[in-house]
């Protein structure tokens, strides 16, 4: 058998763990003759329930599961891993104010990021799902400053296939026929989900749907809000949070990120900036990208109008403050 991939999933026993844990084994993610290794990180209140998710894991005699360790120690859980999801995150409680969200994922990020620099395999990618997920991605990658900056990825997954629906929707068509879409910016309300370079069916989107260049109507009254509040409407309705559909996301970018983005097409990831489209370098800001050969590029040469560029610097504003915020926290 070939050397297992080692992946590390912190927050195992949490919700979206529970909802990817099965996918990963599974080989439907990495490929049908990937094997895997499995590391549940939790906290230590936690790594029982984590044993129970490690028993079904078992249950399920997946042939490409080599198997399942439980964690309490980042050290010992990052050692040798090649892929890190870092779910388990500390949840906005009551009266809590963006300082003390950060503080609190900080002292999550900061030692997993030390451990993946300690002890990761050298091919380690990252992909950060827990919130504020873009900042705790970029305390992350602070935290492991001899790991390569593209290996470090924040997810906005979630947030491109729901505007892939919601094109689709609008236009009437299978979601298939719909490419090209990008979130850019935060992993938040301040998100730009930009349906202009979007093709639908090989048109232009803009053109398809009667998206004026400022924007006005559809994509300002309807689309940017559904899609930036699409979290928050699902909690309304569902009574809880998005899981299955976050899951789904987050093993969408892992399986683009290690088997490549169909050709002619691109998704949206949070990547640490390297200045393109004016974004400041080392940012983690959602940009289009594509990925080959186990590595995220930004797509270049997009023409922004200027209803695009405001919501982006509006959103890479928010990041900067974030950023700011963490500083002078010294989470990074
Ligand atoms: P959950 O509360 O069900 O599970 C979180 C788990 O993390 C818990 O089991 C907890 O014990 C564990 N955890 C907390 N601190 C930890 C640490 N230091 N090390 C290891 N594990 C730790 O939450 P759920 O629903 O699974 O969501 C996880 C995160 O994903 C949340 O931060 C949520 O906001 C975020 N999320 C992000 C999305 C995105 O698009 N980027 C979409 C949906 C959710």
């Amino acid at each position: 058998m070939t050397t297992p991939v080692r992946i590390t999933v912190t927050g195992a026993a949490g919700q979206i763990g529970y909802a990817l844990l099965f996918r990963l084994a599974s080989g439907e993610v990495l490929g049908p003759d990937v094997p895997v290794r499995l590391g549940l990180l939790e906290i230590p209140a936690a790594t029982r329930a984590a044993e129970g998710v490690a028993m079904e894991l078992d249950d399920c005699a997946f042939p490409l599961l080599d198997g399942v360790d439980v964690f309490d120690d980042p050290r010992a859980a990052f050692d040798g891993t090649n892929l890190a999801l870092l779910v388990g995150a500390r949840p906005r409680g009551p009266g809590m104010e963006r300082g003390d969200l950060l503080a609190a994922n900080g002292a999550i990020f900061g030692p997993q990021g030390e451990a993946i620099g300690a002890g990761a395999a050298d091919d380690v990618r990252v992909l950060v799902v827990g919130n504020p997920a873009n900042t705790n991605a970029l305390i992350t990658a602070a935290h492991a400053p001899d790991v390569p900056r593209d290996r470090f990825t924040a997810m906005t997954r979630l947030d491109h296939n729901r505007a892939l629906t919601q094109v689709a929707r609008r236009a009437d068509v299978p979601v298939g026929d719909v490419r090209r879409v990008t979130i850019w910016g935060n992993h938040s309300a301040t998100q730009y989900p930009d349906v202009f370079h979007a093709e639908i069916a090989g048109r232009p989107a803009a053109d398809v749907l009667h998206v004026p260049e400022d924007g006005a109507g559809w994509l300002t009254d309807d689309f940017v809000p559904t899609v930036a509040k699409r979290g928050a409407a699902i909690i309304e309705v569902r009574g809880g949070s998005s899981v299955a559909s976050a899951a789904n996301a987050a093993l969408d970018h892992v399986h683009d990120w290690y088997r490549g983005t169909p050709e002619g097409d691109w998704t949206s990831a949070g990547v640490v900036s390297d200045g393109s489209y004016g974004v400041p370098e080392g940012l983690v800001s959602s940009f289009p990208v594509t990925a080959r050969d186990g590595r995220f590029e930004i797509v270049q040469g997009l023409e922004l109008n200027a209803f695009s560029r405001a919501r982006l610097d509006a959103s890479v504003a928010e990041l900067a403050a974030e950023r700011d915020t963490a500083a002078s926290l010294a989470l990074l």
